[in-house]
């Protein structure tokens, strides 16, 4: 497998960046990859909810707090970064630097107003719409979630991932317990998801595809279709 470098950004606080960008990188090291973390937001959230991989997986897990050019050549199948609640040059660069840039959505306004500034900026270094999916994170029944999808609709943007809410993952993600406990099969199987989403996208930007919906296409879905033809 290719190198996925993936930055997980909202303006917005508190949509869920952090937990994802976690719950990533314990999917890849539980599945034999290397990872390099790399927390950019001086919080230390990403840096902390690693700890206790970081024991465990002393050999494929490397954490840093900076985004440098050379990281492009690091040995790790893996680069996940987690960026801080701005769109400062640090995220800036995670954005350039990235192949797949995550935003985690709350069913609000303040989560989903700011994006346009972000995609201008991702379109200066060159990267297309589908390089930088929303993932919907508690989005239900309310009135509130359906106004944010005709909104995210309306605009056109791409949407890789639908994540509930669960009430443990707060407990899970700040006492670092992400891999020890593990998050139950329910909890955990919209981010696996996530997860083989991402890598499929990545093998289909490498061969040029860039359509919205071709990138971020379930492939099991896609699959399904192809053998009824
Ligand atoms: N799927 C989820 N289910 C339940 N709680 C969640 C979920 N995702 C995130 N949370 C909780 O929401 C809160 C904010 O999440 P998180 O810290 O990941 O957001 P963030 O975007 O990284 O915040 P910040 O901008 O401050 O860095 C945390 O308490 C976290 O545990
Ligand atoms: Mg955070």
């Amino acid at each position: 497998m290719s190198k996925i470098a993936v930055a997980v950004l909202n303006r917005k606080g508190g949509v869920g960046k952090t937990t994802i960008a976690v719950i990533l990188a314990e999917i890849a090291l539980v599945r034999h990859n290397r990872v390099l973390a790399i927390d950019l937001d001086p919080s230390r959230n990403f840096t902390d909810a690693l700890g206790f991989m970081r024991n465990y997986f002393r050999n494929s897990l490397r954490v840093k707090s900076t985004l440098e050019e050379s990281d492009a050549d690091a040995p790790e199948e893996w680069i996940v970064i987690d960026c801080p609640p701005n769109l400062e040059e640090d995220s800036k660069y995670a954005i350039d630097f990235a192949d797949i840039v995550v935003v985690p959505v709350r069913p609000d306004f303040f989560s989903l107003s700011n994006l346009g500034v972000m995609y201008s900026e991702a379109n200066k270094s060159g990267k297309e719409k589908s390089q930088l999916p929303l993932v919907k994170v508690g989005y239900d029944s309310s009135v509130m979630t359906k106004i944010a999808n005709q909104l995210i609709s309306e605009r056109g943007y791409p949407v890789a991932e639908d994540l509930p809410l669960h009430k443990h993952i707060p407990y899970n993600i700040t006492s670092g317990r992400v891999w020890s406990t593990g998050l139950i099969a329910r909890s955990r199987q919209p981010y696996e998801h996530l997860y083989d989403k991402i890598v499929a996208a990545v093998e289909r930007l490498g061969t040029g595809v860039t359509d919205i919906n071709e990138v971020w296409t379930d492939k099991k879905e896609a699959d399904t279709e192809d053998a009824d033809i």
